[in-house]
């Protein structure tokens, strides 16, 4: 029978590897995630874990010379790895929309904002008239906090990082689509203003019932915005839980040393770090990914990947210290 532990999403088994010159790089070793309508998740993990590649491989974005060699992703009653370009083109940018980590270069330099907006709504809700067309960007712009009429006419090079940043979320939005997916949506941008756009993005969140997937390095950032949050290492979901379930008991080692390298108000214990770097995803590690790395590794740990058991719960990990062995 098909369970599906997600109403919205469901993505078992992910895998993706890039053709390179230096060999195969083997990027997703079989991701696992889901999230219900209206929920946010977050998904953490050190740089190289993998993030990005599921983000572009959740809106079958992997070109050459990356390819999706497994897995299945379900998304609102489609299996989209079965699909076809014009079916996807159905629904990218429509029910799914992202925010990238650098905004300015997303846009197209020589249009100006509010041409590429209402080319946006034009292309996803059809040709609604141009002067309906100008109300919705005006509209759009002003959700997002900025002056409509001063930066429609403007190009990206003259926007600051948080305007473009802003002008990217209106753009996602304007689809209202089922799910947005923000990878990394603050991390070029001054403290201040990091702020500022993870708060607008709260509001509208809040305010339209959207689904999320937010992509973090980011601890803080994780726990005050997500409902539920997936720990990532070299290629695996090693971790899922609710957002405070995870932070006051992670069970994988990965994420315990991740959760414990978060400083916290009134604690002044030393900050703990994780030894050791991600592997080199040509030639990783056989069996657990983390083993090097691992202060419990056991000779199983190195023979095969551990099985990705709810160990409570809605609690899931991949480790050999939680597999029953009686
Ligand atoms: N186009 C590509 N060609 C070759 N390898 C790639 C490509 N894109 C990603 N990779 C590899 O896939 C792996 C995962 O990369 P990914 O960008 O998803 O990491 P990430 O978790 O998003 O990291 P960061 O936090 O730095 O953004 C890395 O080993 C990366 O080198
Ligand atoms: S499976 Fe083994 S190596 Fe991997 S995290 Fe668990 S104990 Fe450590
Ligand atoms: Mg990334």
């Amino acid at each position: 029978m098909d369970q599906r532990r997600g109403t919205l999403l469901d993505v078992t088994d992910l895998r993706v590897i890039f053709h390179t010159y230096r060999g195969t790089i083997k990027a997703l070793n079989g991701v696992q995630l889901w999230l219900n309508h209206g929920e946010r998740l977050g998904i953490v993990g050190e740089s190289g874990c993998g993030k990005s590649v599921t983000s572009l491989a959740l809106m079958q974005l992997i070109e050459q010379p990356g390819e999706m060699i497994g897995g299945r992703i379900f998304f609102d009653g489609h299996i989209l790895n079965e699909l076809d370009e014009s079916q996807l083109d159905g629904i990218r940018g429509k029910d799914m929309a992202t925010i990238f980590q650098e905004p300015v270069a997303a846009l197209n330099p020589v249009m100006r904002v509010g041409y590429q907006i209402a080319e946006n709504i034009i292309q996803k809700s059809g040709n609604a008239g141009s002067r309906k067309i100008n109300e919705d960007v005006g509209k759009m712009l002003s959700t997002v906090g900025l002056d409509p009429n001063r930066t429609m006419r403007l190009y990206p090079h003259q926007l600051s990082g948080g305007m473009a940043q802003r002008v990217m979320i209106a753009m996602a939005l304007s689809a209202r689509p089922k799910l947005l997916i923000a990878d990394e949506p603050t991390s070029a941008l001054d403290v201040t203003i990091q702020a500022q756009i993870l708060e607008l993005l709260d509001d509208l969140v809040r305010e339209f019932d959207y689904s999320t997937i937010l992509i973090t390095h980011d601890m803080g950032v994780a726990a005050s915005f997500c409902d539920k949050v997936a720990v990532m290492y070299a290629g695996n979901t090693v971790e899922y839980a609710t957002t405070t379930e995870i932070f006051h008991n992670p069970l994988h080692p990965y994420a315990r040393g991740l959760f414990r390298a978060v400083p916290r108000m009134g604690n002044s214990d030393e900050l703990e770090t994780i030894p050791g770097v991600v592997p080199d995803l040509v030639n990783p590690p056989p069996g657990c990914r983390f083993h090097p790395r691992c202060r419990h590794a056991m000779p199983e740990c190195k023979a095969s990947f551990p099985p990705f058991l709810e160990i409570e719960p809605g609690h899931f990990v991949a480790c050999y210290c939680f597999v029953n062995k009686g």
